[in-house]
């Protein structure tokens, strides 16, 4: 992560106090006042953040509480409408597209478009067509209007890599995105491969999912297509360890997240996201990691970090994931203890130093962490994560090496053709300026069973037939997910690349 994050903001809703007599009011775009951080306050989209939920806009102030929003931020009344009995929205989030006779067709009035309902919370996605509210007809009966897939809308699914199904039914365990044109359906699953128990293969991947206000960088066309791509490249994985994901992945508001693409794929388990939910007050997003399985997860737990440093990691509740795994095959099985992790950044340009110390700090809450949870030495212990710190820069290694040293753990031999996990030469335009480094990893510690055989392993990790994905930077701030294509294109590059990161994969072997 980059020190574009600095854009993270946090869009409260609060309800105002209403007797019965008025219709229900509300405010947008409070953020919480960080101490010691400057205030990035108010940022509502003005009389947007009203209409869009089909409401009406009241009045907008330019200070909170007495204290003055950050230019250019505002704040904003809006007021509910009221509902009328039997209205229908047609046109169904996320890409809507009703036809412009929706609610005539139907033998109803249309009465306004907009973006999202405020009530069901689902929004479409922006740069799309609005929904439209129709209200029945008195003395006359709606028209049921079954949906119909054109065709025209399929192109919709080829954003997310997924596949337009034209069926009328789905079966009831398929994901799919859905509208009124358009279904969407992931690609088939792949076949995984099996190994013996005491063979494991365990991916750290930093999937670069950050929350929509710091930029468009395709977090949902890069996170739909991460999973099938991630187990083609690697059917034998048992483990993947997951950072940056604050938001869900993919459709995750709509029933096809991250999570329920793994599942769909064979990884059933998965532990909680570290930091999740969020304190508000303190750190508004979740820590983005988690631990996802294809054996039973037998327990789980997590910790937060308490030093972070003055960084965009202040906003997020970073930390540690624990599962503990046991994989059974062929009626063998062997439990696992596996750790993730995502260490404070060093923001581009900022001396190491001062960063280092927090890194420090932080691995040494980790190490503590481990010891508390009793692990018997006898039993395998896996530590992965991006670590921020570097193995490819010769200059760098007394700091790694200080982290391994504080965890006790030891670093497979590299193998592979690619020595970076993160390079600006290769994903040109993203971070200009930044260092290529690895620093992704996944390790065992020395003070429990030693595997007979080891290697870590750097990855490139593409889109299907080299389908380009936009990462953009627009100067507007935008609370949600723009449809591509971003009409602002001036900031955006485009890339092949699943995300900042390549994914990592340790390999072990242990005795029985
Ligand atoms: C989680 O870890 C903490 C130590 O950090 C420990 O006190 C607690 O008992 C653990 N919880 C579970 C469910 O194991």
């Amino acid at each position: 992560m980059t020190s574009v994050v600095s854009k993270l903001i946090l869009i409260l809703v609060i309800y105002l106090e209403c007797g019965v007599e008025c219709t229900s009011k509300y405010e947008v775009g409070v953020t919480e006042n960080i101490p010691g951080v400057i205030p990035r306050l108010c940022l509502s989209l003005g009389e947007l953040s009203c209409t869009e939920n089909g409401d009406t806009f009241e009045s907008a102030v330019y200070e909170y509480e007495g204290i003055p929003c950050y230019p250019p931020g505002v704040v904003s009344t809006c007021e509910e409408r009221l509902n009328v009995a039997n209205e229908v929205w047609k046109g169904t989030a996320p890409f809507c597209h009703p036809s412009e006779t929706a609610c005539e067709d139907a033998s109803m009035d249309e009465v306004l478009t907009a973006r999202c309902d405020g009530r069901d919370g689902t929004c479409c996605w922006t740069g799309l067509p609005e929904r439209r509210l129709c209200y029945p007809r008195d003395g006359e009966d709606p028209v049921d209007v079954p949906h119909i897939n054109t065709g025209l809308e399929c192109a919709m699914c080829d954003v997310f890599g997924f596949i337009c199904d034209v069926t009328t039914e789905l079966e009831p365990d398929q994901l799919f995105l859905d509208g009124d044109h358009a279904r969407c359906l992931p690609p088939s699953p792949v076949r995984l491969k099996d190994r013996h128990s005491h063979h494991l293969s365990v991916i750290s991947y930093n999937v670069y999912e950050i929350p929509y206000p710091v930029g468009q960088f395709g977090q949902r066309e890069r996170v739909c297509r991460i999973p099938n791509r991630l187990f083609e490249e690697h059917p034998e994985v048992d483990v993947i360890i997951f950072q940056e994901v604050f938001l869900g992945g993919c459709g995750y508001e709509f029933g096809v997240s991250l999570r329920d693409l793994l599942a769909a794929n064979g990884f059933l388990y998965t532990t909680a996201t570290v930091g999740d939910p969020p304190e508000l007050y303190l750190r508004p997003y979740n820590g983005g990691i988690f631990i996802a399985s294809k054996w039973q997860i037998l327990s789980e737990n997590s910790t937060v970090f308490s030093p972070v440093g003055p960084s965009d990691d202040i906003y997020l509740a970073k930390g540690v994931a624990y599962a503990k795994i046991e994989k059974s095959f062929q009626g063998r099985s062997k439990v696992y203890h596996i750790f993730g992790t995502h260490l404070q950044y060093t923001p581009l340009g900022e001396a190491h130093t001062m960063f280092d110390v927090m890194r420090v700090l932080q691995v040494q809450e980790m190490a503590q962490f481990i010891v508390e949870q009793n692990i018997p030495k006898s039993e395998p212990v896996i530590v992965g994560g991006d670590f921020n710190a570097d193995t490819y820069n010769n200059m760098y290694h007394e700091h790694r090496d200080e982290i391994f040293e504080i965890l006790g753990a030891r670093m497979p031999n590299i193998i592979g053709n690619w020595y970076t996990t993160y390079d600006s030469d290769l994903i040109p335009g993203i971070f200009v300026g930044a260092e290529r480094e690895w620093i992704d990893y996944v390790l065992t510690l020395k003070d429990h069973q030693q595997p007979s055989s080891s290697n870590l392993r750097s990855f490139r990790l593409v889109t299907h037939d080299y389908d380009r994905i936009l990462y953009c930077y627009p100067d507007t701030v935008y609370t949600d997910f723009i449809f591509p294509p971003i009409t602002e294109s001036e900031n955006c590059i485009s890339a092949i690349d699943l995300s900042d990161h390549f994914p990592v994969i340790g390999t072990f072997i242990f005795p029985n």
